[in-house]
């Protein structure tokens, strides 16, 4: 080969490459019910790309001789659902995402289980997607889930519907039968802003319309699938948008070096811009920014980079560095909407940890303004939110995070909610707008503080806190405790469950939501005895973990002493002081705890007393042993 020829062949190779890398591409996501045929087409795509491998292919074909439902021909949803198989474990989200390229774009497709119960993993695969196809069957015509899907794809902020009218073939290739189809969804979809919508007649069993067009039905004049995917404008709104970096770790390898690394979330960067960390609002300039391959001059949208500023300020993980000229929102309360995926039902006022962009924050729903009835659109009063419920809801935070509205920026505008017991995600939202309702109240600064007072009463306050089924001997146990220290000279008070809820409480009753508002007050009493000095003793069933922890979190280290009396229930109800299990059995109270309202026992106790047949003295000595022991009782 001349140098010349080589030259040439490296130049055509290199050119290649480079048209692959830039070539653009197109995140779209396919939902529909369970039979509408999304398996099949998906396949067909891979299938007709031919990105599918030579020995899935050999595999395929046999199998399809073996299970498939279509005869002689390959099955291409047996391809899809074998790939399913080899889905992530262990998460609570449940979507496949396949890659395939065509000579103009290159395409990500999210996969979402179709059943009823799936919104979670639809709102998942959704999230990032510029592009829903929905798939209806041309026999069924528009059904309850394609709507629920339409609503949650325009609620994500996905602009561009493709209605995929499919198994045509199934209902006489019929014109009239599409166009009726269409026509109802454009009247259903009117409200929804979505920016393009394009209703296509397919059967992805025989290939119509997906990547060619087929001989069935001269009548459609329009694109096929892969046509329109192809050249659908989509607008580049990551790009668009202002810069955002979510500060994903501080790099620091020496002394001289200091960088934050991350990925661009949206917008672009450029050395000499001008950056400000949100929040603080400290203003630097941009030094340089390392990419993969060393230093670039400028960086955008979806790149990880590393970015070196001129001024040394302090700026650590969590932290949102953001164009001066467009700043996000810093605030510690918003309204945002909420898919639910867990089980366990949202419950206001418990604290669950907030992700938003790099940043974790405890955050509570303060109030469930409105569900949302995703069949009907209409809004619904709620009390709690269960799995794959969709609410608008009042978050507040344990302290400021820097967001854009998701409208203005579905990346700084999104979170989820992470379980703080289990770890799992439990929520997706989407910022609406910042609350400023209590930004004029600042905390009063007190002279006397607790350290005053306490040393005036020469003790160290604590919050013993009794936890147990009703009828456990938490009361009868506290009781004696309290009367001990009173003896020994020690400032107390006592705050009871059933007390408490004849003055503070009584506006409250059993129900889950009740319950953790309960605790959440009394929690907070108890901290407000605490800065008083007093050693306080809280005897409240407290049924569930999460609450236990908030209370724990209000106080100092070593403050909170949980003291589990821990009776089988089997004696709670034999002694049945106050005929309440007797009643719960009767059916007469409802959301009894232990009978039809869980009690979760705690696991690391400070104190553990199992209580069948013990003296309760005996009892009330080993409390006080355990505070002594721990330098309560010292002075
Ligand atoms: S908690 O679960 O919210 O912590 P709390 O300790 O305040 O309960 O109140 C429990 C007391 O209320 C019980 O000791 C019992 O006397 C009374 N009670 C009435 N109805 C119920 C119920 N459904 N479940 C539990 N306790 C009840």
């Amino acid at each position: 080969m001349t140098a010349d020829v080589k030259e040439a062949a490296e130049t055509a190779v290199t050119d290649y490459i480079l048209a692959q890398e830039t070539k653009d591409q197109l995140r779209f996501l396919t939902c529909g019910s369970v039979d509408d045929g999304k398996s099949t087409l998906i396949g067909r795509l891979l299938y007709d790309t031919k990105l599918i491998f030579e020995d899935q292919l050999a595999a395929l074909e046999r199998d399809s001789k073996k299970h498939g439902t279509v005869g002689e021909d390959i099955d291409l949803a047996l391809l899809v659902d074998g790939l399913e198989a080899e889905r992530e474990q262990g998460i609570t989200i449940d979507v496949a995402y396949r890659f395939f390229a065509t000579d103009k774009r290159k395409f990500i497709v999210a996969d979402t289980p179709g059943h009823e119960q799936y919104t979670r993993n639809m709102a998942t695969g959704a999230s990032t997607a510029d592009l829903a196809v929905l798939l209806v069957d041309a026999r069924n015509g528009l059904m309850v889930q394609t709507r629920r899907h339409a609503f949650i794809a325009s609620l994500l902020g996905i602009r561009h519907v493709v209605l995929a009218v499919n198994k045509i073939d199934l209902a006489g290739y019929s014109e009239d039968r599409f166009n009726e189809i269409r026509k109802d969804f454009e009247v259903f979809a009117n409200g929804f802003d979505f920016e393009t919508l394009q209703a296509i007649p397919m059967s992805a069993r025989f290939g119509d319309n997906v990547t060619a067009k087929g001989q069935n039905m001269d009548w459609y004049q329009g694109p096929t699938l892969l046509e329109h995917l192809e050249t659908v404008e989509v607008g580049e709104d990551a790009l668009e948008a202002p810069f955002r970096f979510p500060v994903q770790w501080v790099n620091r390898p020496n002394l001289d070096f200091r960088g934050y690394s991350g990925t661009i979330a949206s917008g672009r960067v450029a050395t000499g811009d001008e950056l400000v960390v949100a929040g603080p609002a400290k203003i630097s300039k941009v030094k340089t920014i390392v990419g993969a391959a060393g230093e670039v001059p400028e960086a955008r949208a979806g790149e990880a980079v590393t970015i070196t500023l001129e001024d040394e300020i302090d700026i650590s993980r969590g932290d949102l560095l953001s164009s001066t000229a467009h700043r996000p929102d810093v605030a510690d309360q918003f309204a945002a909407h909420v898919i639910w995926m867990s089980d366990e039902p949202l419950l206001p006022g418990r604290p669950y940890l907030l992700k938003i962009g790099t940043r974790t924050v405890t955050a509570t729903v303060s109030e469930i303004k409105h569900k949302i009835n995703v069949n009907t659109f209409e809004h619904v009063a709620g009390k709690t939110l269960e799995l794959n419920e969709i609410a608008f809801c009042n978050f507040a935070l344990s302290s400021s995070v820097p967001f854009d509205p998701y409208e203005a920026n579905r990346s700084t505008g999104s979170f989820i909610l992470i379980d703080r017991m289990s770890n799992a995600t439990v929520g997706a939202g989407m910022v609406w707008f910042a609350l400023r309702r209590a930004s004029n109240i600042h905390w009063q600064a007190l002279d006397v503080d607790r350290t005053a007072r306490s040393e005036k009463l020469g003790q160290k306050p604590a919050v013993l806190w009794f936890t147990g089924l009703s009828g456990s001997g938490k009361s009868t146990i506290a009781s004696i405790v309290e009367k001990k220290l009173h003896i020994d000279g020690r400032h107390t008070y006592t705050l009871d469950g059933d007390n408490v809820r004849h003055g503070l409480n009584k506006d409250l009753g059993f129900t889950d939501v009740d319950r953790v508002e309960n605790i959440r007050r009394v929690g907070e009493v108890a901290r407000l005895f605490t800065d008083a000095g007093l050693i306080t003793l809280v005897s409240f069933i407290s049924p569930f973990k999460a609450e236990r922890q908030m209370a724990r979190d209000l106080l100092g280290e070593g403050e909170f002493v949980e003291v589990f009396v821990d009776t089988p229930i089997e004696v709670c109800r034999q002694r049945d002081p106050k005929g309440l299990y007797a009643k719960a059995d009767r059916g007469e109270i409802k959301n009894f705890t232990g009978i039809d309202s869980p009690y979760e026992a705690p696991e690391n106790p400070e104190v553990h007393i199992r209580n069948v047949n013990r003296d309760p003295e005996d009892i009330a000595e080993e409390v006080i042993a355990y505070l002594r022991e721990r330098g309560f009782l010292n002075s």
